[in-house]
């Protein structure tokens, strides 16, 4: 049976520019996915983006630059702010795999991760030693830093990284999308632009990253964090999460419509 690492993009979850507006109907089409792969005996481990629950108004705030002087109280507020946040979106993901007969454990990590970057620290035992049958989750969050940043925001991308690396037997690795089926030759908007199947970092990309509204690297970081991954869990794809049944083809054939990711 596959242990499987999943993150739903926050842009799959949410709509990434209108202030937390939760996609209610894709998060449900989710929720069934971990039911099935839980039904097929499948072990499933959760992440989760941010998308409008973090990204505006942590850009509004600049809390990926950290402190800085001359703002650093409306910082304070913004970082407890965040926090409320994404504890919401994370109850309402929970809430609904609760209502899919899925038990889950969440771990946010302003509780338990310090730094950022896929070398952040914190201890992954606990999300280790989750409960037979439990789904552990954890999600992109503001965590606190050393001087003299003090906070900095921690994407799902990194937990992905850390958790592929560092949680013995996980077989894949799957990064669900919310405005693509995968790699695209060219970005989504380009008419021209066409899948790619199969990706390693040696492959050029003609991406962007939409900094009006992404704090957190994007594609490009989504890439790296992938092609780390891959060196050591054996299956990783970019899947289009509004397509969940990819996830089961791709469990049950070994291939699907995405873009694997290799060494
Ligand atoms: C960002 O997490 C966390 C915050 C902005 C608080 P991610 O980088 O994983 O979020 P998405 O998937 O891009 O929305």
């Amino acid at each position: 049976m596959a242990h499987i690492l999943i993150k739903f993009g926050g842009g799959l979850i949410t709509t990434k520019s209108k202030m937390k507006t939760v996609d209610r109907e894709a998060i449900s089409k989710l929720s069934r996915l971990v039911r099935e792969l839980s039904r097929l005996g499948h072990k499933v481990t959760l992440v989760h983006g941010a998308g409008s629950f973090g990204h505006l108004k942590a850009k509004e705030w600049k809390i990926a630059d950290g402190a800085l002087e001359s703002i650093i109280e409306q910082q304070k507020d913004a970082v407890i702010s965040i926090r409320e946040d994404m504890l919401e979106l994370n109850r309402e993901v929970c809430n609904s795999l609760a209502n899919h007969n899925v038990d889950t454990q969440s771990f946010p990590p302003s509780d338990w991760a310090n730094e950022v970057g896929a070398d952040f620290s914190g201890d992954l035992s606990p999300i280790l030693n989750c409960s037979e049958g439990v789904v552990p989750i954890t999600f992109g969050d503001v965590v606190d830093c050393s001087k003299p940043k003090l906070f900095g925001i921690l994407s799902g991308d990194d937990l992905m990284v850390r958790m592929g690396k560092e949680i013995p037997g996980i077989t894949h690795c799957i990064f669900l999308l919310g405005d693509t089926e995968g790699l695209l030759s060219a970005p989504p908007a380009n008419p021209n632009a066409t899948l790619i199947p199969i990706w390693n970092k040696n492959q050029q990309v003609s991406g962007e990253h939409d900094k009006t509204q992404d704090v957190t690297g994007g594609i490009f970081l989504k890439l790296e964090s992938a092609s780390i991954i891959s060196k050591i869990v054996p299956h990783v794809w970019f899947i289009d999460g509004r397509k969940p049944d990819r996830v089961l083809e791709l469990l049950t054939t070994g291939t699907t419509r995405g873009t694997q990711i290799v060494p």
